[in-house]
């Protein structure tokens, strides 16, 4: 099985996030000077280090089940001086209890799935609900889950979980939000360009490796394979259809 580089070196969140929407995200969670930031599946937690940036005052809990990317989030943490401020435990997020002045779950709502099958539809409301109960009313939460931006068809259901059910669209997110003690203060989406960019980071690795690798070495047909797998998935699959929700949302 050949190794790639992580996905860290070519990609700064683990998920379509620009750098304006990313600041956008930061500025909200950090707004009301919470003394406690709670990211749950935060892999290599760099929305979580921007956030205890912006909030001198604040104490950071980060929780993943990769042990790659939390040595990396320590590793970046400790880089900027963070690390008395921020912990990351490998853990399953679950498990977690308490209150928090801002939370962050971009991505991993997985986390509160009542089955672990992979071809389930995703189950927003579990998550909802479960994040909501880590917060005081005030408490600040952003919520970046998949949706539907378009009408699925067969082609991007096929390399999905292969159902139409698998995902809402954001109307009917925002309103299960809002059913669950969450007012929304802002939902948008990810753009195409932050859907292209974060696609490209997953075959990044696959274009280095053949760049170093002779094209007859006996690994070489996986790698391009892999690689015509991701692309055809996405260009001709998923993209413009498969969207990433981001809720700005605060407990009420
Ligand atoms: C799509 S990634 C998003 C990572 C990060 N939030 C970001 O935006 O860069 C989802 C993360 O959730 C983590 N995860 C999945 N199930 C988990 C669980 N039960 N407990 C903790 N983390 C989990 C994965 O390891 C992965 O790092």
């Amino acid at each position: 099985m050949p190794t790639f580089t992580p996905f860290h070196r070519d990609l700064t969140f683990l998920a379509p996030l620009s750098e304006t929407r990313a600041a956008r995200l930061v500025r909200f969670l950090a707004e009301d000077e919470p003394s406690t930031v709670l990211d749950v599946g935060c892999g290599w937690a760099e929305l979580l280090l921007r956030v205890l940036e912006a909030a001198p005052g604040a104490r950071g809990l980060g929780l993943d089940l990769d042990e790659q990317s939390l040595a990396y989030a320590r590793e970046r943490a400790a880089a900027r001086g963070l690390s008395e401020r921020a912990t990351f435990e490998a853990r399953d997020a679950c498990e977690v209890t308490g209150t928090f002045g801002a939370v962050t779950c971009i991505g991993a709502s997985q986390i509160w799935a009542t089955t672990q099958d992979d071809d389930r539809p995703m189950d927003y409301i579990a998550a909802l609900t479960a994040l909501r109960g880590l917060l005081p009313r005030g408490g600040r939460l952003v919520y970046g889950e998949g949706i539907w931006s378009a009408p699925p068809t067969p082609a991007a259901t096929a390399p999905l979980a292969g159902r139409d059910d698998e995902f809402v669209a954001m109307g009917n997110l925002v309103q299960m939000a809002e059913a669950n003690g969450l007012a929304v203060v802002a939902a948008q989406e990810a753009d195409l360009d932050e859907w292209d960019a974060f696609e490209s980071g997953f075959t990044a690795g696959h274009a280095r490796w053949l760049a170093e690798h002779e094209p007859d070495h006996p690994d070489a047909d996986e790698v391009r394979a892999l690689t015509a797998r991701q692309h055809t998935s996405y260009f001709d699959g998923y993209r413009g259809i498969l969207g990433l929700a981001y809720l700005q949302l605060v407990a009420v």
